[in-house]
C-alpha cells in the first residue's frame, strides 16, 4: 500500500480522484482547509465504498488544514514518516479557481495558489518526497489561433488565475532542474471537467451561484433559476455559441491515477499533458444534449458575450493518450446523466 498527499482532495475533483484512488488500494492523507469544499464529502466516500464492500475509513487520514501553513504541512510528513507509512506521492489540488474573482482580488490568488503551492514543495524536499501530479489549466494557453491545443501551444494566460498556474509550473520547472533532475512531476493542464460520480453520491458543489456552465445548467433545470443566459450568439463558430472540451470528471480522475503510475514506474521526468477528450462541444450542443438525455426542459436566451471568454479551447490530448496509456471513456451524454443524478439526489449540495 502506497501512501499518498492529496492537498485539496474535498474538493470537486480531488473527491473523484481520491476515490479512484482508494478503490486501487492506496492510503491517502487529505488536506483541506474546505475553503470551497465540505467535509462531509468523505462520509460519501465512505457511503460509496461500503455499496461496494470497502471500508475506505481505514484508508484515509484527514487533516482539515491550510497549506500555506508551512508548521502543518511539515507535521503531516514527520507523522508519515513516524507511522512507517512515508508519503511517496503528491497531488496538489489545492487551490482557488475563479477567474473573476482573481481580477477583482489577485492577492488572495497569488497568496493562495502560489506562495500555498511553495510551501508544499519546501515541504516535499525536506522530506525527501518527489513526486507530484499537479493541477494545472487549459487557461494558460489563453487564445491562441490553434483549432487543438497542444502542449507546446504558446502560453499566454489572460487573467490572475491562469498566471498563478503558468508560475506553479514554471517554480515546478526550476526544481526540476535544480535537484540535478531528480523530481518526477506531471502537470496536468485540464480542460473543461464536469459530470458526477455515477452513484450520484459525490459531485461539483459551487458554494455561491455557479460561474460555470455545467453546473448552471443543472440548476436552471432543477428550476433554481429562470433560464440559462448563454454568453454571445456571436462568435465565429459553427453554431456562434462558444466551444469547449467537456471532459467526464471520472475520467479526469483516471488521468491522476495514470499520471502517479507513469511517474512511479519511469525514470525522473517533468511532463507537461493537456487532458481533454479533443472533441469540442457549443454551448447550444451542451443544452440540447443535456436536455435529451435527461428529458428535461433548459430555457435559455442569448446574452451578451462574457468578457474574457475565448470562442474555442479544444484539447490535441495525443500525448497524454500515448505517455499515459488512459484515455477518456465516458461521453457527453454520460457527462449529463450523472451530472444530473447528483443534482436531482443533492439538490443542497452535502448539507
Ligand atoms: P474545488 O474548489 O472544488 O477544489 C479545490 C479544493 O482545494 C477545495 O476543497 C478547497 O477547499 C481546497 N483549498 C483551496 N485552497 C486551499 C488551501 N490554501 N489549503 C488547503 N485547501 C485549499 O476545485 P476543483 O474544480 O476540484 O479544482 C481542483 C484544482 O484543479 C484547482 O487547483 C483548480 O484550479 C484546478 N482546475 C480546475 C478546473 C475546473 O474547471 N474545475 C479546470 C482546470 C484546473
Ligand atoms: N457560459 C454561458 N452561460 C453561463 C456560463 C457559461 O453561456 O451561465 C458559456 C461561457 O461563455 C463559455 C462556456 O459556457 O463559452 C463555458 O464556460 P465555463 O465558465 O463553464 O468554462 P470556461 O471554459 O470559461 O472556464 C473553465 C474554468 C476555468 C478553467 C477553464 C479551462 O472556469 O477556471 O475552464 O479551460 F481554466
Amino acid at each position: 500500500m502506497t501512501t499518498y498527499l492529496i492537498t485539496g482532495g474535498c474538493g470537486f475533483i480531488g473527491s473523484h480522484t481520491c476515490l479512484s484512488l482508494l478503490k486501487r488500494g492506496h492510503n491517502l492523507i487529505i488536506i483541506d482547509s474546505n475553503i470551497n469544499s465540505s467535509q462531509n464529502v468523505l462520509g460519501r466516500i465512505y457511503k460509496i465504498g461500503h455499496i461496494e464492500n470497502n471500508h475506505y475509513e481505514n484508508q484515509i487520514t484527514f487533516i482539515k488544514g491550510d497549506i500555506k501553513n508551512y508548521e502543518i504541512l511539515k507535521k503531516i510528513f514527520i507523522d508519515a514518516i513516524h507511522k512507517k507509512k512515508p508519503i511517496s506521492g503528491v497531488i496538489h489540488f489545492a487551490g482557488l479557481k475563479a477567474v473573476e474573482e482573481s481580477v477583482k482580488n489577485p492577492l488572495l490568488y497569488w497568496e493562495n495558489n502560489v506562495f500555498g503551492s511553495i510551501n508544499l514543495f519546501k515541504a516535499m524536499k525536506s522530506y525527501d518526497c518527489n513526486i507530484i501530479v499537479f493541477s494545472s489549466s487549459a487557461t494558460i494557453y489563453g487564445n491562441p489561433k490553434e483549432k487543438f491545443f497542444r502542449e507546446d501551444t504558446t502560453i499566454q494566460p489572460m487573467n490572475p488565475y491562469g498566471y498563478t498556474k503558468f508560475t506553479i509550473e514554471k517554480i515546478l520547472k526550476d526544481i526540476y532542474i535544480s535537484s540535478n533532475k531528480e523530481w518526477k512531476i506531471a502537470n496536468l493542464r485540464y480542460f473543461n471537467p464536469i459530470g458526477a460520480h455515477e452513484s450520484g453520491l459525490i459531485g461539483e458543489n459551487p458554494l455561491n451561484i455557479p460561474n460555470n456552465l455545467f453546473p448552471y445548467i443543472c440548476r436552471v433545470a432543477y428550476k433554481n433559476y429562470k433560464e440559462l443566459k448563454i454568453f454571445g450568439s456571436d462568435w465565429n463558430t459553427y453554431d456562434g455559441t462558444c466551444i469547449r472540451d467537456y471532459i467526464h470528471v471520472v475520467d479526469l480522475a483516471e488521468a491522476h491515477c495514470a499520471a502517479l503510475d507513469y511517474l512511479i514506474e519511469n525514470k525522473p521526468t517533468i511532463l507537461n499533458l493537456n487532458i481533454g477528450t479533443g472533441i469540442g462541444t457549443s454551448v447550444l450542443e451542451m443544452v440540447n444534449t443535456f436536455s435529451k438525455v435527461n428529458k428535461i426542459d433548459v430555457p435559455y436566451s442569448f446574452a451578451n458575450r462574457r468578457s474574457g471568454d475565448v470562442p474555442s479551447i479544444v484539447a490535441d490530448n495525443k500525448l497524454a493518450l500515448k505517455t499515459l496509456n488512459w484515455f477518456p471513456k465516458r461521453d457527453l451524454s454520460e457527462m449529463c446523466k450523472d451530472g444530473w443524478k447528483w443534482q436531482i439526489n443533492n439538490p443542497n449540495g452535502y448539507n
